[in-house]
């Protein structure tokens, strides 16, 4: 989108040790600088603080995969958006697709959490995406914008949100859309944010995500509406995410 610097996130998901998250945010940052994208890794929630400190004044954003939707209280083993700002992070993955099928997160608690996330100075990025049922069943775009309706807070767009385009299916198995079917889920997302945020909805971040390789990167990040990439595991080696950024 013209005059939006892409995105290109990396989602850690719940891999590695501290030692391998040391490593990788080290690589990641020395390889920054050659990029004119913005960069974010998001580590598991232990990790957090330390990768944050290592990025600190450098050109790499740190975030989370999730946080709480309450400031603080009796929630025994969750974690809340304030303390995720605390530790350094800037940004919060919310209602990532494993989220949803594993914790059974509903639009409207993942609505919950993105308020939690603003009020925290976090900003979030909603990740939406059909089912390969749906997508077959020709529903790819009604359940894409279901989403969006529900998940989305008021303040989404005054606090530059990001929504993640990611197909169920396209995750972690090496396929992807068509590139006329990305760029018509992205186009159908910039409809919807310009409906309800208006001119504000022009200028937010969609990105991609699902199997996303340096092979394929360059491709993707150049369709319309393409804003970056949300991008699963090339964003564990080094190299991989760094050739992701360099094809942006
Ligand atoms: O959040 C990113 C993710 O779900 C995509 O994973 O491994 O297909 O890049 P992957």
């Amino acid at each position: 989108t013209p005059g939006v610097r892409p995105l290109i996130a990396g989602n850690w998901k719940m891999h590695g040790t501290l030692r391998d998250a040391a490593a990788l945010a080290e690589a990641v940052r020395a390889g920054a600088a050659g990029t004119g994208v913005e960069l974010l890794v998001c580590p598991p929630f232990p990790y957090i603080h330390m990768v944050a400190a290592a990025m600190l004044g450098q050109r790499v954003a740190v975030g989370a995969q999730d946080c709480h939707a309450a400031a603080k209280g009796a929630h025994t083993g969750d974690v809340a958006a304030p303390m995720l700002a605390d530790i350094g992070a800037r940004y919060v993955i919310l209602g990532h697709s494993e989220r949803r099928a594993d914790h059974a997160e509903t639009d409207a608690a993942i609505r919950a959490k993105a308020e939690a996330a603003l009020a925290a100075g976090l900003t979030p990025i909603i990740c939406v995406g059909e089912s390969e049922a749906q997508r077959l069943a020709g529903d790819a775009e009604a359940v894409v914008t279901a989403q969006l309706a529900g998940s989305l807070p008021e303040g989404f767009a005054r606090a530059g949100g990001v929504v993640a385009y990611e197909p169920v299916w396209a995750i972690g198995t090496g396929r992807t859309p068509t590139e006329p079917d990305i760029a018509a889920i992205h186009a159908a997302i910039r409809a919807d944010l310009v409906r309800r945020f208006g001119g504000a909805g022009e200028g937010l971040r969609i990105l991609y995500g699902g199997s996303v390789k340096p092979a394929n990167a360059a491709a993707i990040l150049a369709l319309p509406h393409v804003d970056g990439a949300l991008v699963g595991g090339a964003s564990l080696v080094a190299a991989d995410f760094l050739a992701i950024a360099a094809a942006a």
